[in-house]
């Protein structure tokens, strides 16, 4: 057995407690595993008051992430703090120090992956971030190894536990937004604000690492369309059940022809599809290739110890001194604009009740080259009927200027919601 490893942890929060209970847990396997004892040197985190479900050594803790860069004897740095400043800072300064790095920080990796990848090229230190998309899915290995001899071309993720474990809450017990949302951030996998994972932004930084390291894609995040799904109400959910489909929020990433699809947003999937039966916090990540034809990868996707779970497998990656170091090749690519998209959606609107409203929809939509699919009247309260539309894929610019004409038409009171059906 070699000499212990040092690490040192940036971020004493969820995740960070649950590389410590992980590595406690499993000592002896991780140990066998790395072929060393890896010895946690230094944990570093602003708040050392509160209460945590770990115990460690009082002289490991510092308030001063600069403590564990300026230690000569810490040979891999994890980042758990999340978000970018001053986490880029801290994953620079480590590099330039010749430390490895570890991070299940999405918004670094998705925002500063080439800087980082061409720092660490510089230095010659590994830097890995599996746990970043999936927590304990393995899904950037297989990307990066098991699928090497593809071509992907398309890749649609449920990678959000919080938002996964909201619809699926809402649609198997009926329960209301908030009431769930409350549940997921006692459960430990919402984001401490979660803004970010109701409106898509955690979605998204994944979105931009999956096409990295599938398409070496250098997407600059800021051209990413993303949606939460804060929009999505139970009636949604219910009208799309009785039609048969599962609302999602999917995250996608399409190489068409060296052109890069990449969006986040709400997605009405077919119940048959494997995608709809995943439920929960659980993550899924469906892969079409060329050679690998369709795969689909399900495990837990956030939550300390399967973040812990990822964490540590790029340990004793590093660990293992035959292993290569990963250095993503990336290219500027072009992402499609959100005109150039077609899709098909579900739209739900409330309208008088009366002869006409129906013919006046259609012929909008007969003007914009849109085709309907089925219509349903649902709910009447009143003279209001409440009406579902589902139509044929469609160019997106010609579904908004159609819907802006269909909300201004005299007798539909309200568009309460359009969503895109489907995974094309
Ligand atoms: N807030 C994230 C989620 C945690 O709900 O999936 C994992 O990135």
């Amino acid at each position: 057995m070699e000499q212990p490893v040092k690490i040192g942890l940036i971020g004493f929060g969820t995740v960070g407690c649950g590389v410590v209970a992980v590595l406690n847990d499993n000592k002896d396997i991780i140990s066998k595993k790395a072929g060393c004892v890896i010895e946690i040197a230094k944990i570093a985190d602003p708040d050392l008051e509160r209460k945590r479900p770990v115990q460690v050594d009082k002289k490991l803790l510092t308030k001063n992430a600069e403590d564990i860069i300026a230690d000569p004897s810490i040979q891999i740095v994890v980042e758990a703090m999340g978000g970018t400043d001053p986490a880029l800072k801290y994953i620079l300064s480590a590099i330039e120090a010749g430390k490895h790095v570890v991070t299940s920080n999405k918004e670094v990796i998705a925002k500063h992956l080439s800087q980082i990848t061409a720092a660490a090229k510089n230095k010659g230190v590994k830097v890995l971030f599996e746990a970043s998309v999936g927590g304990a899915i393995p899904i950037i290995a297989a990307l990066r190894r098991s699928f090497s001899a593809n071509k992907i071309s398309e890749i649609y993720g449920i990678v959000n536990g919080t938002t996964n474990y909201i619809l699926s809450k809402m649609t198997n017990e009926k329960r209301e937004f908030e009431d769930v949302l409350k549940e997921a951030r006692e459960k430990g996998f919402a984001e401490a604000n979660p803004k970010n994972d109701i409106e898509g932004y955690d979605a998204s930084y994944k979105a931009a690492i999956l096409a990295a390291v599938a398409y070496g894609a250098d997407v600059k995040w800021e051209d990413i369309r993303f949606e939460g799904i804060a929009s999505i109400s139970l009636e949604d959910i219910k009208y799309a059940g009785e039609i048969g489909y599962v609302i999602k929020l999917l995250a996608i990433a399409k190489n068409e022809g060296g052109v890069m699809d990449i969006r986040v947003h709400p997605t009405l999937i077919s119940a048959n599809h494997p995608l709809a039966a995943v439920n929960d916090e659980y993550n899924a990540i469906f892969v079409k290739g060329n050679a690998l034809g369709s795969s689909m990868f399900y495990g837990e996707g956030a939550g300390a110890r399967p973040t812990a779970s990822s964490i540590i497998a790029d340990i004793i990656e590093i660990c293992d001194t035959g292993a290569k170091a990963y250095y993503p090749a990336l290219n500027k690519i072009k992402i499609k604009s959100l005109d150039e998209g077609s899709t098909r959606y579900y739209i739900r609107l409330k309208a008088k009740d009366t002869p006409g409203v129906l013919a006046s929809i259609s012929g909008i939509f007969g003007q914009k080259n849109v085709s309907i699919r089925e219509v349903l009247q649902k709910e009447t309260v009143g003279d209001i009927a409440t009406v579902v539309i589902i139509i044929h894929a469609v160019n997106e610019r010609d579904f908004r200027q159609a819907m802006e004409l269909i909300s201004k038409l005299p007798h539909v009171t309200k568009v309460c919601n359009t969503i895109r059906v489907g995974m094309e």
